[in-house]
C-alpha cells in the first residue's frame, strides 16, 4: 500500500544461526602454520562455525529468518520485502529470492545487496528508506555469509579470522521513528585491500579465440590485514561520532554498542577512542570469528536472548570491511 506520509520504523524482531560444525584454533594449526596462542591474542577468536557439505547459505538465512517470524508472531506472508545482505550468495543472479520461495514470503519482493561486512547496516538503511516513503510496512533482512568457501585455506594470514553464520531483522513501520539515524562511506580507492576478485588468469577457464572469449573465475579473499586494520580504527570512530552528533547525543548516551565482529582488539580500540567502557561493547567473535554481513545481526539477536536490550536503550551499530566500506546506524530499542 503506497502513501505519501512519512512514517517511522523499529526493530520488531531477530533471529540467527549458525553451523554445527566448529573448528577450533588448535584444529586450524593442524592445517596451517599457526597457534591457539597467536589467533587468541591478536584476534579474540577461539573457534568458528563451519557450514556441512550438505548445508547451503540458504538454510542458515531460512533458520534465521524463522527465528525471527515466529519472535514476532508474523506469517512469511505479511512481509512486503526481504533484503539479503551476502558476499557469498550460491547464485550471482542473487539468492533472496530462493529465501523468499523457502520461507513461503508470496507477498514480498526479495532481493540481494553486496556490501561485504558492511552489508547488514546498509540492507538496515536500505530497508528504512521503503519504510519511510510509505512504500512497505514490514521488512526481513538477513545479513549470510559462507566465507569458508571463499578463503585460501593455506592463507594463515585470512583462514584463521573468518566463520559462516547467518543473522536477520524484521524492521515494520510504526508512527514513532526508532531509527534514529545512519551514516554511510566508501573508498573504492582502497578496494584492492581486501577483495574476492574475478580473474581470467586460470588455467582451467574456457578460452575461445575465435569468439574473443576469455572466461575466468573468482579467487580467494585477500587482504591486507594491517591496513584494514589502521582504516577500521580510524574511519569507525569518525562515522560513529559524526553520527552521534547529527543526533545531538553524547558517547554517554550510547547503551550498547555493536560493531562488525573481525577482531577483538579492533573492537576494543574503537570503543577506547570513544571512551565506551567495554561492558558496552558486545562481541561473540570468540566463538564464531569473522562472519561478515552476518556478524552484526547475530551479536544483536544474541544479546536480545540474554534480554541485554532494555526498552529505550540506544544502540550503535557500525560495519566495516571490503569496498572499502563503513557505516553506522543508531537506533532505540522498542519493545
Ligand atoms: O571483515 C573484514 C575486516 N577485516 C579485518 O578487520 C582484518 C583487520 N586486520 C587484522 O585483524 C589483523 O591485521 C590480522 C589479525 C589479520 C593480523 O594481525 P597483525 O597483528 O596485523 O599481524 P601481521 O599481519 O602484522 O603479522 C605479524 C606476524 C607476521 O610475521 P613476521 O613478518 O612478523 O615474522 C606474520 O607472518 O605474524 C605472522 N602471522 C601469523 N603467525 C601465526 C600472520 N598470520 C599468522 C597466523 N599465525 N595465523
Amino acid at each position: 500500500m503506497k502513501s505519501s506520509m512519512m512514517t517511522g520504523a523499529y526493530l520488531l524482531s531477530t533471529g540467527s544461526a549458525l553451523p554445527d560444525i566448529s573448528i577450533s584454533n588448535e584444529m586450524l594449526s593442524k592445517v596451517v602454520n599457526t597457534s591457539d596462542e597467536w589467533i587468541s591474542t591478536r584476534t579474540g577468536i577461539k573457534e568458528r562455525r563451519l557450514i556441512s557439505e550438505t548445508m547451503s547459505i540458504i538454510d542458515l538465512a531460512y533458520s534465521a529468518s524463522n527465528q525471527a517470524l515466529q519472535k514476532a508472531k508474523l506469517h512469511a506472508q505479511h512481509l512486503d520485502l526481504i533484503i539479503v545482505a551476502t558476499s557469498s550468495p550460491n547464485d550471482l543472479f542473487g539468492c533472496a529470492s530462493q529465501l523468499q520461495a523457502k520461507i513461503g514470503a508470496t507477498n514480498a519482493a526479495a532481493f540481494d545487496i553486496t556490501a561485504a561486512c558492511s552489508g547488514f547496516i546498509v540492507g538496515l538503511i536500505t530497508a528504512s528508506q521503503f519504510i519511510y516513503t510509505g512504500s512497505y510496512k514490514t521488512i526481513l533482512i538477513v545479513g549470510a555469509d559462507i566465507l569458508s568457501q571463499w578463503v585460501d585455506w593455506s592463507d594463515r594470514n585470512t583462514c584463521i579470522l573468518f566463520g559462516d553464520g547467518a543473522g536477520a531483522a524484521i524492521l515494520q513501520a510504526n508512527q514513532k521513528n526508532y531509527i534514529l539515524g545512519f551514516q554511510l562511506n566508501t573508498n573504492g580507492f582502497e578496494s584492492n585491500q581486501l577483495c574476492l576478485s574475478y580473474t581470467k588468469t586460470s588455467s582451467q577457464s574456457y578460452h575461445n579465440d575465435l569468439l574473443g572469449i576469455k572466461q575466468g573465475q573468482f579467487s580467494h579473499i585477500t587482504m591486507n590485514g594491517k591496513e584494514v586494520y589502521k582504516f577500521a580504527v580510524s574511519k569507525v570512530p569518525e562515522s560513529i561520532t559524526q553520527c552521534l552528533n547529527e543526533l545531538n547525543l553524547s558517547t554517554d548516551d550510547i547503551s550498547w554498542l555493536i560493531l562488525h565482529q573481525a577482531n577483538q582488539r579492533i573492537l576494543n580500540t574503537v570503543a577506547d577512542k570513544l571512551n565506551i567502557p567495554h561492558y558496552k561493547l558486545i562481541s561473540n567473535l570468540q566463538y564464531y570469528g569473522n562472519t561478515s554481513a552476518a556478524s552484526i545481526p547475530i551479536a544483536l539477536d544474541e544479546a536480545c536472548k540474554k534480554g541485554q536490550m532494555k526498552n529505550g536503550d540506544i544502540i550503535v551499530m557500525s560495519g566495516f570491511g571490503a569496498g572499502l566500506t563503513w557505516g553506522t546506524v543508531i537506533i532505540q530499542w522498542h519493545s
